[in-house]
């Protein structure tokens, strides 16, 4: 692979072993994939944040980085295990609190902003089209290219983190043009009514589409939020990083030619659907898969106001969207129910089988998705039907 000088030096070790340590990783990843040459990144996202995923040898790699390393571009960090200001009101295990503040200590270190959410786009760190980067976290990487038009890899931990401190990435993959052609047409003939619809849809074909480009033909309309559930779900059945939504996202071209068509109906909604559902009542209830935006939470304080919530109920959301919050009121309607503001962490990521939750309701198919990875009992049901859950007398 070709380097530049700067790029020689970082290698040789001439600016610290952090960066070398980091550049080794970036030329051991080009070389893999073939690319030809660096390219440098404007903006990180680094996943692989929960001590439930990295365990005390990530913690040691980050603090052996942290000696002498330090980010060179703005970076954020995905959720971690717990809520980092209210982790005792979620419950969580003083040890597993202890080791959680230490991967989070590493980070500060490193100069990485603690930002620990999903949605970086919602939170301030916001490419813009053309811009190359490199983020972790699947869904925000589904919707960074797709969505936005920045072009990232799914980056695992130490190369994103490799990216942030070297400010490089290797140049290939969803960085070229010729990767970010649709590979299969998706036939929408179905009304999409709900979050939850596009969220079952990325579920059904995702499957279907595994690590390819879907170009999605007949969706009439999406918002943010629909588009936020979809990269998240096309992401978790399959390893869709790019998609194509026609009339909506950026990239979308005139309806490709010649590609394997796949169709998705009213029966398979349905299906989708019904196929993400466990039997039993659920005794945990949580939405923001991906972490919710402000018109999310709007949304909930109004089906909350004036009711008191009978379970454990968490709200998944970025710290920045929730001063939003408290800001317009939302949080004072939504903690005098009962329900949880769950910041820097999320359902997925937090221990909560630990916590002896047995049933999880939840309106995110890529939620639904991983919480029975960690064998939970899911309910995939939409917002509204959850927040009555939530406050039902047993
Ligand atoms: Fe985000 Fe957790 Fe879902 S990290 S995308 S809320 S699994």
């Amino acid at each position: 692979m070709l380097l530049t000088t700067a790029e020689q030096h970082m290698l040789s070790g001439r600016e610290g072993h952090a960066t070398k340590k980091c550049m080794e990783i970036l030329v051991a990843l080009g070389e893999i994939y073939g690319a030809k040459r660096l390219v440098k990144v404007s903006s990180v996202q680094v996943s692989g944040v929960s001590y439930k995923n990295l365990g005390d040898a990530g913690i040691e790699f980050l603090s052996d980085l942290a000696k002498d390393g330090r980010a060179r571009v703005r970076t954020t960090l995905n959720p971690a295990g717990m809520d980092l200001a209210n982790w005792r009101t979620q419950g969580i295990d003083e040890g597993f609190a202890n080791k959680q503040l230490q991967v989070i200590d590493a980070f500060g270190k490193l100069g990485v902003e603690i930002s620990c959410t999903c949605t970086p786009y919602l939170a301030g760190n916001e490419p813009s089209f053309g811009d190359h980067i490199a983020w972790g976290e699947s869904s925000a990487v589904a919707y960074a290219n797709s969505v936005l038009g920045a072009r990232t890899n799914r980056e695992g931990g130490p190369s994103a983190l490799a990216a942030s401190l070297t400010g490089r990435t290797p140049l290939y993959g969803f960085h070229l043009d010729e990767n970010r052609v649709p590979t299969m047409l998706v036939d929408v003939t179905t009304a999409l009514k709900t979050m939850e619809d596009y969220s079952a849809m990325g579920y059904f074909v995702g499957k279907k589409a595994g690590n390819g480009v879907p170009y999605f033909r007949g969706v009439k309309r999406a918002a943010l939020e629909d588009l936020k559930t979809l990269s998240a779900a096309l992401a978790s059945s399959g390893g869709v990083a790019m998609y194509h939504v026609e009339g909506v996202t950026p990239e979308a071209n005139a309806s490709p030619r010649g590609l394997d068509v796949c169709q998705f109906s009213r029966r398979d909604l349905a299906e989708t659907a019904s196929a993400l559902n466990d039997e039993g009542s659920p005794d945990f209830i949580s939405v923001g898969c991906p972490h919710c935006s402000l018109k999310e939470v709007a949304t909930i304080a109004g089906l909350l106001r004036g009711r008191s919530v009978r379970r454990e109920f968490w709200i998944c959301c970025s710290r920045k969207v929730k001063l939003l919050s408290d800001r317009k009121g939302f949080t004072k309607t939504i903690e005098d129910s009962g329900a949880k503001f769950a910041c820097d962490t999320c359902m997925v990521v937090a221990p909560i089988e630990d916590l002896g939750f047995k049933i999880v309701a939840t309106n995110s198919a890529k939620a639904a998705h991983y919480l029975r990875n960690n064998g939970l009992r899911v309910r995939f049901w939409p917002l509204e039907k959850c927040v009555k859950e939530a406050t039902r007398t047993a």
